[in-house]
């Protein structure tokens, strides 16, 4: 956690979560409604305390391993309170491609929290450097399309391939992304 980054945007701070936000963590992820869009079937909403630690735990450990990749907590300047998180992942059963996630609280939706951080992650990307970054959902997930589409990632539609079933993809190289 020490040396992760953080990262400030107009209204937000970007930082590592730490074990004193597994409340919040827990409050996020025990959502059936805020994991059945993360989740491969079946949905596992948290229970309880220690697996929010154990889930920041695991965040920490991931982008000790590598660290172009990690979870940020998203954090409300004028609140303090953390609205959710911007993340960069492996894609699974992928040969090494990477991509960026995000899930909110529901009382931080409809702010723009996602599109104002996600930026920060996809410039760290390429800064890193990555040559795409990719973003994949439910086919049925139109709020996280729709943070792609504002982020100006590219829609490669739907695809059968790295998760089970069907996902929407979308993609950004560094040319795309430096030249939007
Ligand atoms: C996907 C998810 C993060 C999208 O949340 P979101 O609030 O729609 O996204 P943003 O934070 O970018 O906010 C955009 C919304 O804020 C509004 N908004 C308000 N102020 C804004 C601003 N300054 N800038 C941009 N948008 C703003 C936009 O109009 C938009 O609302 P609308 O969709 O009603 O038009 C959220 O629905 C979520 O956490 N879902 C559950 C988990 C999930 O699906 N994760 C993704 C798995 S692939």
């Amino acid at each position: 956690m020490a040396d992760q980054e953080s990262y400030e945007t107009t209204r937000l701070r970007l930082r590592a979560y730490r074990e004193s936000d597994a409340p919040r963590v827990l409050d996020i992820h025990s959502r059936y409604d805020v994991r059945r869009w993360i989740d491969d079937p079946p949905v596992t909403p948290m229970r309880d305390l220690a697996e929010a630690r154990e889930w920041v735990h695991v965040w920490d450990a991931l982008h000790a391993a590598d660290p172009r990749l990690g979870a940020w907590a998203i954090v409300a300047k004028d609140t303090g309170v953390v609205a959710g998180t911007v993340l960069l992942a492996s894609v699974p059963n992928s040969d090494g491609l990477v991509q960026i996630g995000w899930h909110l609280h529901p009382d931080s939706t409809g702010r723009g929290y996602v599109t104002e951080a996600a930026p920060v992650l996809l410039a760290r990307a390429f800064e890193h450097p990555m040559p795409e970054v990719y973003a994949l959902m439910f086919i049925d997930n139109a709020p996280s399309a729709e943070v792609c589409e504002r982020l100006g990632m590219r829609d490669l539609g739907i695809v059968e391939k790295w998760y089970e079933g069907e996902s929407r993809c979308f993609r950004t190289t560094y040319e795309e992304w430096r030249t939007r």
